[in-house]
């Protein structure tokens, strides 16, 4: 009983937080032609609303991975798999109109690289954290692996936000082995959106991260400021049940305790230190992946990102499945 009600708390408070995230799309769409970072909106939280709407028993399961999440990180668990890293095999969808929407291996190689070092604290903007931070910068030890690239020419000039790319019917790429291999799709999004992801629990014929080509991988067609590979950085955070650092509300939750309360998202590459204006004034960790500035000024994951990342992987946990 008790649970039941805490756990729609949990789902109600993301749901809340989705609608407040809305608002801020819609104020800085009207900033759009001013303002190029305002093209950046929340796609990932927008889908997960939409999915609950479609699907009344998601929020309840989200609920539940989310009351798991919070008990694994209180069993202060180890979590160390293969050789201590977690090995995550990549499928790479590539669908394509244009001949530069057709990257070159070396784009899609590039941004396994850099998953690789943004999730091993080999990054070498790494040590650029502030020493305000640095006790909790985080090494998560998750390693990816190109398994395969499926390119796949069509005729859409954008695919936008409803998961058409996923889906061979829809002349798209259905994921391959979504259950063990993290799928990445990469196409035109369109509205402006960089990237999206799935969150843990949704349906698995639609697992895996979405990214503009625009802003894949750190060569060929990528463009600047999100010429770094970012976004898949922050894509994959959220597949690995990361919310936004702002907890998309106003000083919203993440359900982390060593992240700084934000009062909204960042944008661009904000001087040091930024003080927030939420309970306490604290100085807002932009530098953290989970932000929304550009790709040159995030450069970290905090202790608490990574006990969330690493509890999906644990028996009974939703992503359980790539561990193995
Ligand atoms: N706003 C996008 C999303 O969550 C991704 C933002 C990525 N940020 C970046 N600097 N590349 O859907
Ligand atoms: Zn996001």
């Amino acid at each position: 009983m008790k649970k039941t009600i805490f756990m729609l708390g949990i789902a109600s408070a993301i749901l809340a937080g989705c609608e407040s995230d809305e608002k801020v799309e819609n104020a800085s769409q009207e900033d759009q032609i001013s303002n190029v970072s305002a093209r950046r909106s929340c796609a990932s939280d927008e889908v997960l609303k939409e999915q609950m709407a479609n699907d009344p028993q998601l929020a309840m399961k989200i609920a539940k991975i989310e009351a798991f999440t919070q008990s694994k990180l209180s069993e202060n668990f180890q979590s160390r798999l293969v050789n201590g890293v977690i090995e995550i095999p990549v499928v790479v969808n590539v669908l394509y109109k244009t001949t530069a929407e057709n990257i070159s291996q070396a784009q899609i190689q590039s941004q396994i690289d850099i998953l690789n070092k943004d999730f091993n604290a080999t990054n070498s903007d790494f040590n650029n954290v502030p020493s305000a931070f640095s006790g909790v910068k985080a090494n998560v030890g998750i390693r990816f692996v190109l398994d395969q690239v499926v390119r796949k020419s069509t005729n859409k000039t954008s695919w936008g936000t409803r998961d058409a790319m996923k889906k061979t019917a829809q002349g798209g790429l259905n994921p391959l082995s979504p259950t063990t291999k993290l799928n990445l799709w990469v196409c035109t999004i369109g509205g402006g959106i960089l990237g999206y992801a799935q969150f843990p629990g949704g349906s698995s014929a639609t697992d895996g991260v979405v990214i503009d080509s625009k802003y894949f991988g750190s060569t060929g067609t990528a463009t600047y400021p999100y010429n770094l590979g970012r976004t898949a950085t922050h894509e994959v955070g959220h597949w690995m049940n990361l919310r936004h650092i702002w907890g998309d509300a106003t000083c919203g939750t993440d359900f982390c305790n060593d992240t700084p309360s934000h009062n909204t998202a960042n944008y661009g590459a904000p001087a040091f230190p930024h003080y927030s204006t939420c309970s306490g004034n604290p100085i807002e960790m932009t530098m953290n992946y989970m932000d929304y500035v550009d790709d040159r000024a995030m450069y970290m994951f905090s202790t608490d990102q990574k006990s969330r990342m690493l509890a999906i992987f644990q028996a009974g946990g939703p992503r359980y499945s790539f561990a193995q």
